[in-house]
């Protein structure tokens, strides 16, 4: 049975007594088959799994979709039921923020400015601040994020390290629709001309990680991302494109590296990653005049 809390000292009735291990997955709700495998992923690891769903508005501009921003909450507890979730904190805004927003917030530094921060300003000072929050309402054992998120999965491992905070943090390879598409509660919003345009990113990431596989170098990576990505004759409207290192730190010359990608897609902003391996480039051997 999945007991959907509202308030916090329900919560705290709940999550006193219960014994073992427990996990809890943070989302926004518009629940998806991405958040059934966190879901699954957290069963695996805790004895007790506990989803919040709060659409968090300290992580939105004033220009972003946080009115639109799909609300289906009864859909919601039908997949956390059918998935084995224990209970869900599914709070009001003024039950998470009672004295209106919070006026002391975590940063997530210069990591939290660029990338999907230049684009968004305060967005992971917007999410690291709810997440810290929640962690702190909930005491959970694990916390599990998708990587799909991937900066802010990162930042959320840089805030437990950073600030000492006695928790694990576990990422969820992102799940996919069989054509490439990433998951994400966004994808609602696209009508099928602007679905098949969103393709173009998950093809950019694979023409790349393919490219750095077969010796191109961060650079070769790069020009066949751009390449797949076909920038001017599609409908999507690249944001960036980069390469870096599994810490979104300078990309290596070899070894392990991630690829990030954001890109409008008529009204819609998607984003998604994957993880790159460089192998050592690979020089064409010149051939001999006349051989
Ligand atoms: O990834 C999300 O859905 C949100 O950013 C999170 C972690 C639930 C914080 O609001």
């Amino acid at each position: 049975m999945t007991t959907v809390l509202r308030t916090r000292a329900e919560l705290a009735a709940t999550l006193g007594p219960l014994p073992g291990r427990l996990a809890v997955v943070m989302t926004m709700g518009a629940l998806h088959p991405g958040h059934e495998t966190l879901l699954r992923a957290a069963r695996e690891r805790a004895d007790v799994v506990l989803a919040t769903i709060f659409v968090n508005p300290l992580q939105f501009g004033p220009n972003e979709d946080f009115d639109r921003y799909p609300r289906t909450l009864e859909a919601d507890l039908a997949i956390c039921r059918a998935a084995g979730v224990d209970a869900v904190f599914a709070p009001s805004r003024e039950e998470l923020y009672p004295g209106g927003e919070p006026i002391v917030r975590v940063t997530g530094g210069d990591l939290g400015e660029e990338l999907e921060g230049a684009s968004r300003p305060g967005f992971f000072t917007g999410v690291l601040t709810v997440v810290l929050k929640l962690l702190n309402l909930v005491r959970p054992d694990v916390a599990i994020f998708g990587e799909k998120d991937y900066q802010q999965l990162t930042l959320v491992r840089r805030m437990v390290r950073d600030l000492e905070l006695d928790v694990e943090i576990a990422g969820v390879p992102t799940v996919r629709e069989p054509d490439g598409l990433a998951l994400s509660s966004r994808n609602r919003y696209l009508s099928t001309e602007e679905r098949a345009s969103a393709l173009r990113l998950s093809a950019a990431l694979r023409a790349g990680a393919a490219a750095a596989g077969a010796g191109r170098g961060a650079d070769g990576a790069l020009a066949a991302a751009h390449r797949a990505f076909g920038e001017g004759t599609t409908g999507a409207k690249l944001d960036y494109l980069v390469l870096t290192d599994p810490e979104l730190g300078p990309a290596p010359v070899t070894g392990p590296a991630r690829m990030l990608v954001a890109a409008w897609v008529g009204g819609t902003r998607l984003i998604d990653n994957v993880p790159v391996e460089l192998a050592p480039v690979s020089v064409p051997v010149a051939t001999p005049p006349g051989g």
